[in-house]
């Protein structure tokens, strides 16, 4: 027999935190110390990461690389060489890293490099914008994986118009609704919505932090304007992503911002009150990916401040719409919500909570 195989996943930033907590504890009940968790530390405060280990029962990770904050070619960069040290000295077979940011391209070229497997989680998703970071980080790391898990049927299209080998390509289903399914009794308990004064139904959630949105004056003064009409019409409430914050307060308009009587500014909260938030509010309004995806699975309208989605089901099947940062498209979509007049939107194809059991199954085959 050869030796056991080893293999690593990978989290960095929040939103592969939800999206990895059920494999690794899967993983490990299997594996024993053979699985490691590597948490990059690309996002670091408390509300962004640990907040997250402890409500989804995340394991402490077995190696915490601290990069932090940096340039997207410094971030990037440092991931790489401390990540590296680690699969020399592990020597896995296998490294799984989930979703699209720094931490998942970093360390899925380390490992590609090393002649390691490399297993991509949520594969496939394009925008089709090369101006996101993320898009870079998608089609980078989808074409050095060798084992592709798709998300929703839009992956699988994309994947073989770019020529990747079908057999290295499996439709498994949403791994961050998994989460969302495991998590609802918990975040039905969630005591948010009386702790903010709020009433079901009754307000709009805002989420805003993409660099198109949140990194010119410009940007951040349109947005203002359009927040200044729908927050005279509904309540909004705004867990402001520490990005926006410092963007807001880099461009002098905290004081604008917190004018706004209707809109609440609060840090960013936990999964469980965040997502009874989502659940609870009337709308969401958002640049967010994640958050298209469980607006659509908890059935909550999504309007997407954006100009494309690499997660077109949402819209075709789902609750979301793009409306960008038009004013005109913004107050009209904020009226059918609040008329009643929305879609009801169903839920895509294999986002039933079963989406990391498919993967397991693929994984102990290889493994
Ligand atoms: C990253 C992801 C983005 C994801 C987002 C969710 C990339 C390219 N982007 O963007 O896809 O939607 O996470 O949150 O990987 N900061 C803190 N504390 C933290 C983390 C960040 O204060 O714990 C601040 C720092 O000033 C930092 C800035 O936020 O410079 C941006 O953080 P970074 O990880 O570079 O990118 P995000 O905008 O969070």
């Amino acid at each position: 027999m050869t030796a056991p195989k080893k293999i690593i996943i990978v989290a960095g930033a929040r939103p592969n935190f939800m999206k990895v907590a059920l494999l690794i504890n899967a993983l490990k009940k299997k594996l024993g110390k053979r699985a490691l968790l590597v948490h990059t530390g690309q996002h670091y405060d408390y509300q962004m990461s640990e907040v997250f280990f402890k409500e989804l029962n995340i394991p402490k990770p077995d190696i915490f690389l601290n990069v932090g904050s940096g340039s997207h070619g410094a971030q990037t960069g440092k991931i790489m060489e401390m990540f590296e040290a680690v699969v020399v000295k592990e020597k896995p077979s296998l490294v799984v890293a989930a979703g699209d940011v720094n931490s998942t391209l970093a360390c899925s070229l380390v490992a590609a490099k090393l002649d390691v497997k490399v297993a991509h989680i949520e594969a496939g998703l394009r925008s089709f914008d090369r101006g996101m970071p993320e898009e870079i980080n998608r089609l980078a790391t989808d074409v050095i994986s060798d084992i592709l898990f798709v998300s929703e049927a839009s992956g699988l299209k994309n994947l073989r118009r770019e020529g990747v080998e079908p057999k290295k390509v499996v439709y498994v289903g949403n791994v961050m609704i998994d989460s969302v399914i495991h998590n609802l009794p918990s975040i039905d308990r969630s005591g948010v919505l009386k702790k903010l004064g709020l009433q079901k139904k009754n307000y709009g959630v805002l989420t805003l932090h993409r660099p198109s949105n949140v990194d010119s004056k410009k940007a951040l003064l349109e947005i203002y304007d359009i927040l200044n009409v729908i927050s005279s019409k509904v309540r909004l409430v705004y867990p402001i992503h520490p990005r926006s914050k410092a963007k807001i307060a880099g461009f002098g308009l905290e004081a604008k911002f917190g004018s706004l009587k209707n809109l609440t500014l609060v840090d960013p909260l936990g999964y469980f009150d965040f997502l009874k938030l989502v659940k609870e509010s009337c709308f969401a309004l958002t640049d967010s990916g994640g958050i298209q995806e469980e607006a659509t699975y908890l059935k909550v309208p999504c309007l997407t401040m954006r100009e494309n989605t690499e997660r077109p089901s949402t819209v075709s099947e789902g609750t979301n719409e793009l409306v960008g940062r038009d004013k005109k498209a913004i107050l009209a979509a904020v009226n059918k919500v609040l008329a009643g007049k929305w879609k009801k939107g169903r839920i895509p194809k294999y986002w039933d909570g079963r989406a990391t059991e498919r993967i397991l199954k693929i994984l102990q085959k290889s493994l």
